[in-house]
């Protein structure tokens, strides 16, 4: 089976978290002789390409981050530009990944994508959904390895099947919600960790405020 991929992530490929999950991925697809092309939404001059790639190729699978609780504008873009496939038999599958742990948050985004596939005259061949994705390029090797070997398994799995099944998807996504306990210990220890690493990673790009700053709250106060 050749895979045409696109990644309709904004951030340029090598900062890209999509990037990172799309390339564990081809490497689990890629073992039993399938083959696989990607292109990336965040340069434009790929464009042309990828609206071929999609127009030629009948297994297609659109990678993409969670942003605002639906897709990429850039995505939205380049699928408004896309004609509609007058032959039937091209697969649509969908990869979707998200900075926040609950699959929940990934719901609204799953039942846009379930729309797309009959409106560009494709089959819809399932959504892999994955969260807590947020830390990919910012952990060490070792976490890095760990976090995205889930993702060359569902290669693997989808080089044989072609398709996202509900189940698998389900099982992948998990947690659906945080238990109710583990939020407990978040509101506790957790929150304290986290700003502390965030504040740490803040303080490495540059930032030299507070994270909680509100430049803007005097000037709505005056005006
Ligand atoms: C503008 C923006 C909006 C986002 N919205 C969400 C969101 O609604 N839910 C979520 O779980 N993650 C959200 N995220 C986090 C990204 O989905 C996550 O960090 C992802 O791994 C980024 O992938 P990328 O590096 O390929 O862009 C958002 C990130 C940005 C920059």
């Amino acid at each position: 089976m050749h895979l045409v991929i696109i990644s309709g992530a904004t951030r340029p490929q090598p900062m890209s978290n999509t990037a990172k999950i799309i390339a564990a991925f081809q490497k689990g697809f890629e073992e039993n002789g399938n083959t696989t092309e990607v292109w990336y939404l965040s340069d434009r001059r790929q464009w042309q390409e990828a609206a071929r790639a999609f127009e030629q190729n009948s297994h297609i699978l659109i990678a993409l981050p969670l942003y605002v609780e639906n897709i990429p504008g850039i995505l939205l873009e380049f699928l408004t530009g896309l004609k509609t496939k007058e032959t039937s038999g091209t697969k649509l599958a969908f990869l979707l990944q998200g900075g926040f742990p609950e699959a929940s948050q990934s719901r609204c985004c799953e039942a846009y994508l379930e729309t797309l596939p009959v409106q560009l005259g494709c089959d819809y061949a399932g959504t892999l959904i994955k969260g807590d994705m947020f830390g990919i390029g910012l952990v060490d090797e070792k976490s890095r390895k760990k976090m995205l070997a889930p993702f060359t398994e569902m290669g693997r799995v989808f080089g044989e099947t072609g398709c996202f099944t509900k189940a698998d998807v389900d099982a992948f996504a998990a947690p659906e919600y945080m238990p109710a306990k583990q939020i407990r210990m978040y509101n506790w220890v957790g929150k304290r960790i986290s700003r502390f690493f965030m504040g740490h990673i803040a303080r490495k790009m540059g930032c030299t405020d507070q994270l909680d700053a509100k430049p803007y709250e005097n000037s709505l106060v005056h005006s």
